[in-house]
């Protein structure tokens, strides 16, 4: 077994501007159409892998307890990658643990995989660079490429696998945005991504998302390179509306909006027509990740934890890179 054989990784989550639903091809996660986002500071997870010869079955640990099923099933399957790749057959004991919580529909696959793909290139003694370590994430889950640069981040959907990968378009340190995120209140389990995704074909309005997408992607670039709010509120509702007229009118409907969802979307619209920088986007869950500026993110954060609904208010600035820990 090569040295080092032990690595650990950290990786923030991120939340996406245009947003990525649908596949061209599943199991290699060749998205629909090409993605922005930014990294979140402060959450993140932390993944150590360690290829143990002894093993005669990959371990995983996550949040203190040893995982089974389906989790364990998808990081079986990325490390076998990481096996081919490297030219080694020893299994991996893998720890995994996220400093935000779980189980409340904040999309944790993204900094999980990109943590799990840099700790497990390096334990396995691969150089890769951040592209062709970001295409390797990709596979894991779709949304960890873009956890795999720093900053605000594009996904581009490329020819094939070979050129679907995440790259930054502009450092954490080029717009002192903030995402306040309110925390809703979930009672119903939510149907996860990969079996989202899977489903998006099958909404007459896909298509058209699908084909609208170089004009968004290219109005968002813009909007975050002129670090232009109000151009990028617009396009942000706009793209994340869009991803949630698919999901109602898939087959069957996806439907993940709560009452309090909708109800913080149309509050923060108020503030900004009464002239706050603010804007909100919604993932594969009921939380509103509400973006606005530094100078304003504590009234926001504020005025959100008192909303009714909102169970609690993460803060988090824009994110670095996927690093290794010492
Ligand atoms: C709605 O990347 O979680 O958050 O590739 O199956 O793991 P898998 O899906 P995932 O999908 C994320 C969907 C989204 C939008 C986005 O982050 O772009």
């Amino acid at each position: 077994m090569p040295i080092p054989s032990k690595a650990i990784a950290i990786a923030h989550p991120n939340i996406a501007f245009i947003k990525y639903w649908g596949n061209r091809d599943d199991s290699l996660r060749l998205p629909s159409n090409a993605s922005i986002s930014m990294n979140l500071d402060g959450l993140e997870t932390r993944t150590s892998v360690e290829f143990v010869q002894s093993l005669e079955a990959d371990e995983l640990i996550l949040n203190g307890a040893a995982a089974v099923g389906p989790a364990l099933d998808r990081v079986v399957q990325f490390l076998a990658m990481v096996r081919r790749i490297a030219g080694i057959k020893t299994f991996a004991r893998v720890e995994s643990s996220s400093n935000f919580p779980v189980g409340v529909g904040l999309a944790s696959s993204a900094s999980a995989f990109a943590a799990l793909a840099l700790a497990a290139v390096k334990a396995a003694g691969l150089a890769l660079s951040e592209l062709e370590l970001s295409r390797l994430a990709r596979r894991g889950s779709g949304s960890a490429c873009r956890s795999v640069p720093g900053g605000f981040v594009e996904w581009e959907a490329g020819r094939g696998d070979g050129d679907s990968l995440a790259h930054s378009i502009a450092p954490p340190d080029h717009w002192d945005l903030v995402d306040c995120i309110a925390l809703i209140s979930s009672e119903h389990k939510t149907t996860g991504s990969t079996q989202g995704n899977r489903l998006a074909g099958s909404s007459p309005l896909q298509s058209a998302r699908v084909a609208d997408a170089p004009r968004r992607l290219q109005l968002c670039r813009t909007a975050i390179l002129e670090r232009d709010m109000d151009g990028l509120a617009k396009i942000a509702e706009l793209d994340s509306n869009l991803l949630h007229a698919v999901m109602m009118t898939s087959d069957p409907p996806l439907y993940y909006w709560q009452p309090a969802t909708l109800a913080v979307m149309q509050f923060v619209r108020s503030l900004r027509q009464n002239g706050l920088l603010v804007f909100s986007t919604v993932d594969a869950g009921p939380n509103v990740h509400v973006i606005t500026r530094q100078g304003e993110a504590g009234r926001v954060a504020g005025m959100l934890r008192g909303f009714p609904g909102v169970q609690d208010v993460l803060v988090a600035s824009v994110g670095g890179p996927a690093k290794l820990i010492d």
